[in-house]
Order: C-alpha cells, then structure tokens, then sequence
C-alpha cells in the first residue's frame, strides 16, 4: 500500500490537486485551468470518475478525442493524472435497456437512473459494461504519460436487495457455511421458526413484517461489502492487462459503513480516503485527525493519500458552513501531519449546474480572484516547501481498536439500548486522547499490536476467540489494554457468547458480568478508589452487573440499579495489565478523562501540550503544531517534546529541534488562530 503511494511521492513530492471534471466544460476553459492548476501547485488531478456517458454516448459507441484532448494538456503543463474507470454512475442507456441493472432497496423499490450510482452489484449487463468501458479506458490509456495512478469507481458503498442479490448472497453463504445444516446453525433459525429448507427459500434482508434475524443482517453487511470488493477486483484487474506497474485504488470514505475496509485493504495500492470534517462540529478537528488515524491505521503506520475534501462548504448538508482559507490549511497540515501524502480536493473547478453547484472547489465560481483560490495557492506552494515529510512515519504508541463487524452488530434493533452508538463512543475516547496530546492508530483486532504500549478498545461488542487469544498474549505479554463498554458480548455471528460476559477475555480483565443494565436518564454516580480516588464520575446510558474476580475495584456504583457493583477496574494479566471500564463514562463529568489520564501514566506515555484546541503531532523528526481555534494561543514546548520520539525527550534537544524562524528557544511557541507551526530540526 504505502510503496503504491511512494511511486508517486517520489516523483512529485507530495500530491496536490483534486477531482477534474472537464467534460462540464469547453476545451477554452481547459487551457485556462492547467494554466491555473500550474500556478496553484497541482501536480495530480483525478479525471474520468463522472465521464462514462461522454466516453460512451450510445452502447459501443466510443468518444475519447476529448479525452486525449485533456491527458495531453496536461501531460505537457507536468500535471500527472489519477485516471477513473468511469463505472460509479452508468450512463441512461444502460438502465433503459436493462432495468435490471437498477438497484433495488430493502422495500422493493427500484432506484432510477438521473443520478448516479444508479447500479445493482451483481448486474450481469452492469458488470458487462463496466469491464467494457474499463478495457477501453484502460487499454487506450496506459501507456499515456501523463497516467500516474487509477481509480476504480468511485467510493463503493451501496446495496441492493433484488432477486438476483438474492441469488448472489446464497452463493456466498454456500461458500461460508457449506450446508443448510450449517447455515441454519450459524443464523440460529430454530427462533421464530426460520428454518431454511431449501437455499432457494433464503433472501436478503428485505423489509418485514418485525425485527430481522440479526446473523442474516451481518451476515448480508459482510456479504455488501464483498460482492463491492469483486467489482473492484474486477476493475483492478482489467487496468492490470493493460498496466502492471501503476498503483490501482480507489477511495475510502472513513468510517463509512458500507464497507469493511479491513477487508478491502490488501487489494489498494494506495490507502485513500474522502473527509469532510463538519465545520460547524466542536469536534471537527479532534475527529478528524481520528479519520486520519484509521487512513494510516489501514495503511499498517505509513503513509495514505487524502483523495477528496472540500476548499470550503459542501452542498449535501443542510446548512453547509464555509471553511476560511486558514482554517482549511489547517485541516490539510493536520492530515499531512498524521501521515497523509496527498492533498486531493473534489473538485478543481466549481460546477455551474448540475447537484453539486455549490459545493465549493479549489477554483470557485467567482473566479481566481478570491480567497478561496489564494488560500489554494499559498498551500500549494507551502506543500512544496513539506516535500521532506513524505514517507516519514508518525509517532505513535497506542491503538484503538475498531472493527465493522462490532459497529455492524451494536447498531442493530432490539439492544439493551439504543443510545449506545460505538462510533459516538470510538470519537469520545479519541476526543480524550486527543486533548492530552496523544497520536493513536485506528486499527482491526487483528492487527499486530506488539508495536503499541496501550490498546484500547472503546467498542468492541463483537470479540471472536482468535482476537481474544490475541489481545491475551498482547497483554500477558506487557501490553496494557483498555476495555469499554458492551464490549466482548457476542461472537462473529452476533449470537451472544455464553456464560459471565465479557467471556472470551474475562480472565484478561479479572472482571465478570452478568447482565447488561441500561441506566436511568441522569446516569449514576460512581465513586472512585485505587489511583482514581478523588475524582468524580457519572455513568450514562448503559453499564453491566459485574463483579471482581481478582481485579482491582477502581470504581463503583453508587446508586442506581447497579448500587454496588464494579464499574471501572483494573487487573493484572501476566506482564501485563487490562482497565476494564463497564459503563458509558464518555458523558460530561462522566470520569473517562481520569481513566485514560491513569491507564496512559500505567502504560508510560506521556502526554503531549494540552492547550485546548492545539493539536501537537510527530512525524518523523518534525513536530507539528495546529492550532485548531479562532484564537491565539500559546503552546508549551516542553510538553509536546516529551510526548516525542525517544532521543528529543532532553529538555537540551529543544534548542537543536526548533528551527522555525518565529521561535527563539523560548519554550513557549505562539500560534496564531488557525495557524500551523512546522517545526523541523536535529534529531539528537
Ligand atoms: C463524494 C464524492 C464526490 C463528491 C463529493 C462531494 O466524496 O466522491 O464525487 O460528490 O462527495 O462532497
């Protein structure tokens, strides 16, 4: 994956430009937009992804003049292109002439063409026609110079539930689970009477008439996210009978549900990702650098490439804020900072019709002649200057756990609770670790994890006895392993496991539980003993009947249905240690804060500045600071040092570190609002 990317890197430095969609244009704006894209810094635009019915008008019918019209141009202005197989949004005539190629929802509602992503996955006259085009594209264009890269479709992430999806998920399950025997077991049947007795008799899960057999929805999740990875496959291997060099990818969409990325990940050259941090989100920041850490999570600590973002508002919120120039320099540096490559926009150049109208771009409507295009300007020119970031790995020593599975399973119907939402617990526990300073990696459970001195797991509800064995010897080993809420309840099936819950790492945690107890509105009071003695917590929303079985009672219920049981505890596990936190502690004055503080000071990682909204990251030998709020502030550097990499902990590297013409040893480092701080010197 990162040696994709280094491909790339090596030659243009980092990568800079966005989506080109110059089939909305005439060919006199295009010569006016390499000419800007020169004079902006782009060195990689995205082109094709939109264009499939103006390569192909009619079926076989085939238009590329314009085409070679535009790689040419922009071959000869040095701009190198990410080239799309065209296949996210057929064009009318497929969906005319083959119906079928439409997709079908849940409720047997066929979606129509006059859009995009008009296609169901398993469409024989889709996948037809998107393997023709691709050959066409692909075989015209591969030896085109100015192809640097390819892009499959376009963020794959969508369903359908028609017969033929239907046909195509029994094949699957039969490749799974063999027998119906077997197929029944694994869905748990008996309840309800669903017994199948026959492959025929199995659908996806459609609408009906109460809650759906949650083995069959997971089951059809991972089954989605499967049948997309073929079309992918499909494409990859299309562009690799023409090409086998260049890297071949396509874009992820963080945390994105429709996919498992985990799964998708070895088959990417590239590890790219779309974000668009919500301006007017509190959070945005903090989460999005947790979308940068599952984009370098994916890419196994290197380097991944930002494919899209926006230079300013969006135009699929309801009320879409506009980002300041500086504020989107400092979305771009943070993602820089944790590792990204690339800084890639949808799009160059802003539509004037269709949907996407105003949405912004890095060439707006209004012209060059505006904020937002300067802004794209001095980032383009400020990128050069970064060239010496590219590849450098980013200083990290802890994980969170994730994994779609889980997300998948603790977001069905019919929980203890409904307000549990583990992405809402991942950000909260991140949004933590992010205020004291601490860089972690987003990565699977089975992962290797040796790397790391603290894991931890916000949202594990699915745990499979090969991870739990993993996260056993992790700890056993020395690790130190943070556990939450509803975690460790059911296996890959979303059946639960038997006995005293979490019950594949009970032992890891010295901790058991009997029965999962959603809490009333207002939470309950936890009092707090061991190292947390003196703080103060409420837990919300759900926590467990559990008891000690040989951990450390670090807090208890003091009211409530759970009165008296553990809440937060702490356990050693061979050289190891394992915090298992039972409840929702995320809630304002909920406590999460102090167990993190403790298991971090267990685990021997230091905390990084902690001014609010300043964001201190390590890459490589360079320290980055963000200053992520419309105020100045001012940043302790001994802080962000300490949380460095080993060799600048000395408080006598500081001087030989900072080289940044606005520091003069002073410790302490001002920030403008918005402003980011690269500071780049000697490693002692
Ligand atoms: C997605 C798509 C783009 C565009 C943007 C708008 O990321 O891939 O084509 O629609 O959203 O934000």
């Amino acid at each position: 994956m990162t040696a994709g990317l280094a491909r790339l890197t090596d030659e243009l430095g980092i990568l800079y430009g966005g989506d080109y969609n110059p089939e909305q244009w005439e060919p006199a704006v295009w010569r006016e937009d390499v000419a800007l894209m020169r004079e902006a810094g782009v060195n990689l635009v995205t082109v094709g992804v939109f264009s499939w019915s103006h390569i192909e008008p009619r079926p076989g019918e085939y238009r590329f003049a314009w085409l070679d019209d535009v790689l040419d141009l922009l071959h000869d202005a040095g701009i190198a292109v990410d080239l799309a197989t065209p296949v996210a949004s057929p064009p009318p005539w497929l969906g005319h002439r083959h119906p079928g190629s439409l997709p079908t929802t849940a409720d047997g509602t066929v979606l129509s063409y006059g859009s995009r992503n008009q296609f169901c996955p398993s469409s024989p006259a889709y996948r037809e026609a998107a393997v023709a085009i691709a050959e066409r594209v692909a075989a015209r264009y591969a030896g085109h110079p100015a192809v640097r890269m390819w892009h499959a479709g376009n963020e794959y992430g969508q369903f359908c539930w028609c017969d033929r999806c239907a046909e195509r998920f029994r094949d699957w399950l039969r490749a799974r689970y063999g027998t119906l025997d077997a197929l029944n077991a694994a869905w748990a049947t008996t309840v309800w009477s669903q017994e199948y007795g026959d492959w025929a008799e199995i659908l996806p899960p459609r609408v009906a008439p109460y809650h759906r057999n949650p083995s069959q929805e997971l089951d059809f999740r991972r089954f989605g996210s499967d049948l997309l990875l073929d079309l992918y496959r499909e494409q990859k291997a299309v562009v690799r009978r023409h090409d086998q060099g260049r890297p071949v990818t396509t874009n992820l969409m963080g945390f994105f549900g429709g996919i498992d990325p985990h799964d998708w990940r070895a088959d990417l050259d590239v590890i790219a990702d779309d974000a668009y941090p919500d301006p007017a989100s509190p959070d945005a920041p903090a989460d999005a650098a947790l979308v940068n850490h599952l984009a370098r999570g994916l890419a196994g600590g290197g380097s991944w490439l930002r494919m899209e973002q926006a230079a300013s508002a969006v135009s699929w919120r309801e009320h879409n804020l506009t980002k300041s120039p500086a504020r989107l320099r400092t979305e771009v540096l943070q993602a820089l900072a944790h590792g990204g490559d690339g800084a890639l926009f949808f799009q160059w150049r802003q539509a004037r019709s269709g949907p996407e109208r105003f949405h912004s771009a890095m060439l707006p409507v209004a012209g060059a002649d505006t904020a937002v295009h300067a802004g794209v300007r001095a980032l383009g020119a400020e990128l050069r200057a970064l060239r010496g970031l590219v590849g450098e790995r980013v200083h990290r020593r802890v994980a969170l756990l994730w994994d779609w599975p889980s997300w998948w399973a603790a977001t069905q119907v019919a929980l203890p609770t409904a307000r549990l939402d583990p992405l809402a617990t991942l950000q909260a526990w991140h949004r933590e670790l992010w205020r004291l300073g601490v860089v972690a990696d987003v990565v699977a459970p089975g992962d290797p994890l040796q790397a790391y001195d603290l894991v931890l797991a916000p949202a594990l509800t699915v745990l499979e006895r090969p991870a739990a064995d993993r996260l056993d010897a992790y700890v056993a080993g020395g690790g130190h392993l943070v556990w939450g809420p509803f975690g460790g309840v059911a296996d890959g099936l979303a059946h639960l496991h038997a006995g005293r819950s979490p019950a594949p790492l009970r032992h890891v945690l010295g901790v058991s539980a009997e029965e999962w107890v959603p809490l009333p509105d207002g939470g309950s009071a936890v009092s707090w003993a061991g190292p947390l003695t003196g703080h103060h917590g409420t837990a919300t929303t759900l926590g467990e009947r559990a008891r000690t079985d040989g951990a450390e009672v670090l807090a208890t219920y003091d009211d409530g249905p759970l009165a008296g049981s553990v809440a937060v505890a702490r356990h050693a596990h061979g050289a190891g240690r394992a915090w298992y936190v039972g409840a929702d502690l995320s809630g304002p004055g909920g406590g999460l804060e102090a167990v993190l503080r403790a298991a971090l000071d267990d685990a021997g990682v230091a905390l990084g500045g902690q001014v609010p909204g300043v964001e201190t990251v390590w890459r490589g030998g360079t320290l980055v600071a963000l200053n992520h709020t419309d105020r100045p502030a001012t940043l302790v550097l001994a802080a962000a040092l300490a949380a460095g990499p080993d060799g600048v902990r000395a408080a006598a590297a500081l001087t030989d570190v900072l080289t940044d013409a606005r520091h003069d040893a002073s410790a302490t480092l001002p920030l403008a609002p918005y402003d980011v701080v690269v500071l780049t010197g000697r490693m002692t």
